[in-house]
């Protein structure tokens, strides 16, 4: 019988160094990217993809993540009170009423794998969804898991959201060798976390979306601390990939790096030339900028 993906794993205990001093006492996910944090369109993202059930994998410093998808009683009652219905109808929406939230908490910031772990008593014996919110993808349209969904739905196997990345930048990714099987899709031969470029099997980067089935939490009890000392989601697939066949498939949109600030200035710049209120009046300024520099 195949199976539907209706949960998604959202992992954000990790600490966002890179991110200093911005995320010393802020959440990472919760930077905006023009007026929106970074779960948010996380969030978003799952629900365009048919997905009923958020999994947040929070940490210390992570409160803001549950308040912001909680209901706020006193701000809908001033927005009423003043007559600030696009605002109010705006936030009752943030949400829509057949989605539900689960908090999980990982305790310590073990890695990656650890912090899918987490997630497993939630999750169950189903095929589900990892969305990394600081990896952030515009594609246009439908959405980069809502792409994923599509192909597990033909397929029904693990899936890794991938991106040829500069072959200089192999050290900072999971770095995938495949077989290509159709357009943009290919069968997993190799995975290895953060190789050096001189020892890199490719440029093919596993970015923060996955589809993985429940025989990667088996994979995790048995994976070892990796780069970094740290669990590695990457070290579990590497198993999993021996028992079962697991697939890249390239992605239609760009992503937005916003775990470093280049990318997160990146993502502000195209979001903010796309924003409905403000693209008109950011292009003008940023043209008349460009031309002073
Ligand atoms: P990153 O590698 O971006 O780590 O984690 P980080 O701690 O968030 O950021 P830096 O590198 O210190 O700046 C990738 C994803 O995995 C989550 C992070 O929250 C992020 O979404 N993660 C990482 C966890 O949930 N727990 C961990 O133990 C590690």
């Amino acid at each position: 019988m195949s199976k539907n993906i209706t949960k998604a794993v959202f992992p954000v205990a990790g600490l966002g160094t890179r991110s200093l001093p911005a995320t010393k006492a802020v959440a990472k996910e919760m930077l905006p990217v023009v007026d929106k944090p970074l779960i948010q369109y996380a969030v978003e993202e799952a629900i365009a993809a048919g997905i009923e059930t958020m999994i947040f994998v929070t940490g210390r410093n992570k409160n803001s993540i549950p308040d912001h998808f909680d209901k706020s009683y006193e701000l809908e009652k001033e927005l009423e009170k003043s007559g600030k219905t696009e605002l109010l109808k705006m936030l009752r929406e943030l949400l829509p009423p057949h989605v539900s939230c689960v908090f999980v908490r990982q305790a310590e910031a073990l890695g990656l794998g650890h912090a899918v772990h987490c997630a497993k008593p939630v999750v169950g014996d189903e095929p589900f969804a990892v969305i990394l919110p600081d990896d952030l993808i515009e594609d246009g349209s439908r959405g980069c898991m809502k792409q994923m969904v599509e192909l597990f739905n033909k397929e029904q196997s693990s899936i890794l959201g991938v991106e040829r990345v500069d072959p200089k930048e192999t050290h900072k990714y999971g770095i995938v060798e495949h077989t290509e099987t159709a357009p943009k899709v290919g069968r997993l031969k190799s995975i290895v976390e953060k190789p050096k470029p001189e020892v890199a099997p490719s440029n093919i980067a596993v970015v923060g979306r996955y589809i993985l089935t429940p025989a990667i939490f088996e994979k995790i009890e048995t994976t070892g601390r990796g780069a970094g000392g740290e669990i590695q989601l990457t070290d579990a697939i590497a198993a999993l990939m021996k028992d079962e066949q697991v697939l890249s498939y390239e992605f239609e949109g760009n992503r937005y790096d916003c775990g470093s600030k280049f990318g997160f200035l990146l993502a502000n710049v195209e979001y903010g030339l796309l924003h409905k209120e403000i693209k008109d009046e950011f292009a003008a300024y940023l043209k008349q900028r460009v031309s002073r520099v």
